[in-house]
């Protein structure tokens, strides 16, 4: 019988069962490579629509595809071993009916292999939450500023800053918990409503831009490494790697130009010897 350790990758459930435990750590990833790298330090590794703009220089993440989130979804899924791999619902392929959101969730699942969808929306999407959890999809929610829908709201401003615009934003937050949801995405709203939220439902929520009372915390993997232009405030840059690139990239132009690249000297000389 073989021996070989099996790596158990985190499922919906063990990261439902953190509520009030250790913090969950999450970052994106779109990429094998850069999936490899995050997986040994977080539980989740969200395949964001974000790609639309930190990969496709999109201004948006409406434009962006089921196709694009299915090839971006396995590429991570094969770069990682440990974390659970929520993938991104993107716009256009949940809203109609919770039919449209089961067909398109399962075949993301199907397609990638990843263990988790999300979804943005409160109490108008709870009823697909609980069609969908009932139907073996395990859904992230998220609440608050709500990116797809940036032609209605009109700004990526943040949610709920003066006290009489909370109530509807905890009852989107509850809604989408009671349906089922395993966790909850809280993006960019005022700090004591993020603590709230948090002590109000029963699922771990998962701050970004919002409070450190959350159960756990997710940012733009290239948004902190400082690869994107253009950053939310709320964002710690924990690395400055856009110049370290342009020095490398800048170093190599001038050896091809000064006809002092390495080429394959080096593997002729190991020959010889
Ligand atoms: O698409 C994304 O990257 C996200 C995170 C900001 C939560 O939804």
């Amino acid at each position: 019988m073989s021996v070989q350790e099996q790596i158990k990758r985190f499922t919906a459930p063990d990261i439902r069962a953190r509520k009030g435990g250790d913090p969950i750590v999450s970052l994106t990833s779109y990429h094998a490579h850069t999936a490899r790298l995050v997986d040994r330090y977080c539980d989740v590794i969200l395949v964001g629509d974000s790609l639309g703009m930190v990969m496709h220089g999109l201004e948006t993440t409406v434009p962006v595809t089921l196709d694009m989130m299915i090839l971006q979804g396995l590429a991570v899924m094969r770069g990682s071993s440990r974390a659970l791999v929520v993938v991104d619902m993107p716009f256009g392929s949940y809203e109609a009916s919770k039919e449209q959101a089961f067909m398109n969730a399962a075949r993301v699942m199907k397609e990638t292999g990843c263990g988790a969808i999300k979804m943005e929306g409160g109490r108008r999407l709870a009823e697909t939450v609980r069609f969908l959890t009932e139907r073996g999809v395990p859904v992230m929610g998220h609440i608050g500023l709500t990116p797809q829908s940036i032609n209605t709201i009109g700004s990526f401003r943040a949610q709920g800053r003066e006290e009489k615009d909370w109530e509807p934003i905890e009852d989107d937050a509850r809604a989408v918990a009671e349906a089922g949801a395993f966790s909850l995405v809280v993006e960019a709203v005022a700090e004591p409503l993020a603590r709230r939220i948090t002590e109000q439902v029963a699922i771990p929520t998962i701050g970004i831009g919002a409070s450190a009372a959350c159960d756990g915390q997710i940012l733009v993997l290239e948004d902190m490494l400082g690869l994107t232009p253009r950053v939310p405030r709320f964002v710690k840059r924990y690395g400055d790697l856009g110049p370290g690139i342009e020095a490398a990239v800048a170093g190599y132009a001038n050896d091809v130009r000064a006809r002092a690249f390495p080429g394959n000297e080096h593997v002729y000389s190991m020959k010889k010897k």
